[in-house]
């Protein structure tokens, strides 16, 4: 009886006992119980018979799921059990089968139950809905062993940790058009604790596998989900084009579980990051386009992609990152009404000599930096290739990256702009910034190499190396010292 309240009114039984045994002991409340009990019985009967969906069972009520497309399946059409323990890769696949063959006359919608359902990696189709119900979780299986070994990236060359072939994703699609992964905030969990401690002891020995990743596809959207605890990189669209993402919930321990990036939009173009809480052990966000050699030859930018109200937290990396795999180039990239809290670095765009490609027309706008130690960063040192076929000519290109409304408190650094001989930093532009300091009041205004502008006051008082305008945008002093270096790893 007990189970037909939510989750809500479940905890609170748990948490005071003896209270609740003495209010139900009183007539009053046990009529209000019944009569409870009562509506929700035929409300739940009644709504069922009208969509004809079976989503009332004995002990709970279920949130319909809503008919999304014109052909409906249920995982457990397939055999599927959501009891944690039986292995349901075969449901999957034979549901993901039955869709496929319906081609783009509206497409087919997966339904996933409340339940456990373990399962290995499969593959979507096009013009398909997984539909994920409240309280439905998909647990990757642990075993590597059933996890397939792919080929590399192309635009990596070799798996991001080992040469050779990588484990591929738990929810994978190639060459697919029209996806859908949503639901009443059901989980995708990749048990990746496992994964993480075998990568720690190096006795894994190949790249580690994302959460879910579609490559060479358009027209995704992912929404009203959450994706936990994956063994690698969350959620990787490689390659795709026209992706939203929106209202998911992505989560993994703040340390401990290396690389669990959030998303990776990594040589997209026309992506929409939007209204998603993001708390991770690697940065929140990453954009990419290849490595080195492999991505130059790829030559796949990241292009038009816009992340706008995101709060996200990475003790151990950044909120946002461009970078600093980033050779086929990274252009027209608009980050806005962002909060990033207690976290190491809050916007940070990464590469180094051997690179090549761009980071350009990059435009971060009312961000919120709180308890964060580096708040804006620009490195071009981060020396990490894949062998040493790199070529140490290919210098990459940053320029036009504009910060307005930069706000917050509690932060130890908030610029350090480190550009180098090689790689100069050009047309950075400051106006609106007011951060609150945690820390010393000098050098914490970092700059190298870097040449650009402040319209109007800030806080803190700019590096010597930008020009300074006014709120008009007439300039008031011209630097003379673009190339000098103030950068204090240090503080
Ligand atoms: C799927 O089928 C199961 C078993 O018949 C039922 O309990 C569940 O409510 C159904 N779920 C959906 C979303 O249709
Ligand atoms: C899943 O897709 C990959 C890449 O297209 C393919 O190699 C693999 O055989 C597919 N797996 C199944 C079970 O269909
Ligand atoms: C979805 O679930 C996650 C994890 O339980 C939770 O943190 C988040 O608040 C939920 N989102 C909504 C919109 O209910
Ligand atoms: C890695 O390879 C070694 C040597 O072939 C093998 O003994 C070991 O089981 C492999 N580890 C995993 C996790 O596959
Ligand atoms: C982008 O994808 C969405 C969802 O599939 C679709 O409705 C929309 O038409 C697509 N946009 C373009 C420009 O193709
Ligand atoms: C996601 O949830 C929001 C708020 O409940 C709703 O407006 C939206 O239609 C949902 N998206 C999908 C694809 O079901
Ligand atoms: C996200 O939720 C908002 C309402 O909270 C809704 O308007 C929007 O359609 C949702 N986005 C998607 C892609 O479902
Ligand atoms: C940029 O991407 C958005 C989707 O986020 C799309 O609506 C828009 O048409 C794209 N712009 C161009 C020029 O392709
Ligand atoms: C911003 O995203 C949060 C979810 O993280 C959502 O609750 C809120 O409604 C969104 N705000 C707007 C203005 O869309
Ligand atoms: C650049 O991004 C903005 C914001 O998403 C978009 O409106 C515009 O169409 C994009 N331009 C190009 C050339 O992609
Ligand atoms: C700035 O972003 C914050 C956090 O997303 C939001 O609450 C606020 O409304 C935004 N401010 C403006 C002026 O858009
Ligand atoms: C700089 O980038 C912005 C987008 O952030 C774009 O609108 C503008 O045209 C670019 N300026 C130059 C000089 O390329």
């Amino acid at each position: 009886m007990v189970e037909i309240f939510p989750s809500g009114w479940r905890l609170q039984f748990q948490q005071h006992p003896r209270w609740l045994m003495g209010l139900l002991t009183t007539h009053r409340t046990l009529v209000l119980v019944f009569s409870i009990v009562g509506f929700a019985l035929v409300f739940g009967w009644q709504t069922s018979s009208v969509d004809g969906l079976a989503f009332f069972r004995w002990g709970t009520v279920a949130r319909p799921s809503p008919r999304l497309r014109a052909a409906l399946y249920n995982l457990t059409d397939f055999g599927g059990v959501g009891d944690g323990k039986t292995l349901n890769t075969e449901a999957f696949e034979r549901a993901v089968e039955a869709i496929s063959k319906l081609g783009a006359r509206g497409g087919g919608q997966l339904n996933v139950p409340s339940g456990l359902w373990l399962t290995a990696p499969f593959n979507l189709t096009s013009h398909m809905t997984l539909f994920l119900a409240e309280g439905a979780v998909i647990l990757g299986i642990e075993d590597e062993s059933y996890w397939p070994l792919m080929p590399p990236l192309p635009s990596y060359g070799y798996g991001r940790e080992h040469r050779g072939p990588r484990y591929g994703s738990l929810i994978h699609g190639e060459n697919l058009k029209d996806i859908v992964i949503t639901g009443h905030n059901g989980t995708i969990n990749g048990q990746g604790q496992a994964w993480w401690t075998k990568y720690k002891k190096k006795v894994l020995n190949y790249t580690r596998g994302p959460l879910v990743q579609l490559m060479w596809s358009k027209d995704i959207i992912i929404s009203n989900i959450t994706l936990r605890d994956s063994p690698f990189w969350t959620l990787h669209p490689y390659d795709c084009k026209n992706v939203t993402i929106s209202n998911v919930t992505i989560l993994a321990p703040v340390s401990g579980a290396p690389n669990t990036d959030g998303i990776d939009p990594d040589s997209c173009e026309d992506v929409l990051i939007e209204n998603s809480y993001i708390c991770v052990g690697d940065d929140a966000v990453a954009i990419k386009s290849g490595w080195d050699q492999y991505g130059i030859a790829y030559g796949r930018p990241s292009t038009n992609i816009t992340l706008r109200n995101l709060t996200v937290r990475s003790v151990v990396s950044a909120g946002i990152s461009i970078g600093s795999e980033m050779s086929g180039g990274v252009s027209n990239v608009t980050v806005e009404d962002l909060i990033v809290w207690e976290s190491r670095r809050g916007i940070r765009i990464k590469t180094a000599v051997g690179r090549g490609g761009y980071v350009r027309d990059i435009f971060y706008h009312n961000v919120t930096l709180n308890n964060v130690r580096v708040g804006i960063v620009i490195k071009t040192d981060y020396n990490e290739h894949p062998d040493d076929g790199f070529d140490p000519k290919a210098v990459p290109i940053i320029e036009n990256i504009t910060f307005s409304g930069i706000h917050g408190q509690g932060v130890r650094v908030p610029v350090r702009i480190h550009g180098s001989e090689e790689i100069f930093i050009k047309g950075v532009s400051f106006e609106d910034m007011s951060v609150g300091l945690s820390y010393k009041k000098k050098h914490v205004f970092q700059c190298s190499f870097v040449e650009g502008r402040v319209i109007g006051s800030i806080f803190p008082a700019p590096c010597e190396n930008l020009d300074l305008y006014n709120e008009q945008g007439k300039l008031v002093k011209r630097s003379m010292s673009q190339n000098v270096t103030d950068i204090d790893y240090n503080i």
